[in-house]
């Protein structure tokens, strides 16, 4: 593949990325407490959602950011943001993926927002993942590491744990040091290979001390917006990806 080649198939995928999150806002009303996921597909969800204030298609939303990055952006696009102490429900979240399989469980955490994303997931009536078709997988594992968020203290041990699970454990850099989450703690992302039991993988990482959450979203799922070559696709649970 010659850079041109992928400079356009970025461009491509990008184009699917803002096609999928721009369907999802249509999912809100006026009103609402939004859920503002986080990443490069979630990203377009934020922009639509502050234009449609702007112009007064959208009033009275607020939005429960994801991270502390898109809060900024977020107030910086006029988004009004509230939290989940004013706010302890959220009536719909917009966020990405990194993995979907296809009971619609996820590996999520590429931008490492893990945790308060499930915690907002988990405050949500409706959570609305968004992805282009490439995030399709027959299993969790194949295309992509589940990101272990651990707290500093020890981290070494929960390492050890991780690899006698079966995982090869990369600790998360930025900038040649260690990447540091919202919370202050460290990423490894895990890399299992296909994993056939990803509850019960959930359970045990559930279990541990140290680990503070995982990129395993079993269960929250309750919309998946997949846009691809042959258009927009919306699936509720229960309706297999082909
Ligand atoms: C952030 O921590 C993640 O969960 C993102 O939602 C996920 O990595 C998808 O990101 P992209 O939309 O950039 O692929």
């Amino acid at each position: 593949m010659d850079t041109s080649d992928s400079a356009v198939q970025l461009e491509q995928r990008t184009a699917l990325k803002q096609q999928a999150a721009e369907h999802a806002v249509g999912y809100i009303e006026s009103g609402m407490v939004v859920g503002l996921g986080v990443g490069s597909t979630a990203i377009f969800a934020v922009r639509r959602i502050a234009h449609l204030l702007r112009t007064a298609q959208l009033r009275d939303i607020v939005g429960a950011p994801c991270s502390l990055q898109i809060e900024a952006e977020a107030r910086r696009l006029g988004i009004p943001i509230t939290t989940l102490g004013d706010h302890p429900l959220v009536d719909v979240t917009i966020d990405g993926a990194d993995e979907v399989a296809p009971d619609f469980s996820l590996i999520k955490g590429g931008g490492g927002a893990l945790l308060r994303e499930k915690i907002v997931a988990q405050a949500s009536r409706r959570e609305i993942i968004v992805v282009d078709e490439q995030k399709l997988s027959p299993l969790l594992g194949t295309r992509w590491a589940i990101p272990v968020e651990v707290i500093p203290f020890g981290w070494q041990s929960q390492a050890r744990f991780l690899e006698a699970l079966g995982s090869q454990i990369t600790l998360r850099q930025t900038n040649d040091a260690p990447f540091t989450t919202d919370q202050g703690n460290l990423i490894l992302d895990c890399n299992f290979g296909p994993i056939a039991d990803p509850s019960g993988l959930a359970a045990q990482l559930n279990n541990r001390a140290g680990i503070v959450e995982h990129g395993l979203f079993i269960g929250l799922a309750t919309d998946l917006i997949v846009a691809g070559s042959e258009g927009i696709r919306h699936l509720k649970p229960g309706n297999p990806i082909e």
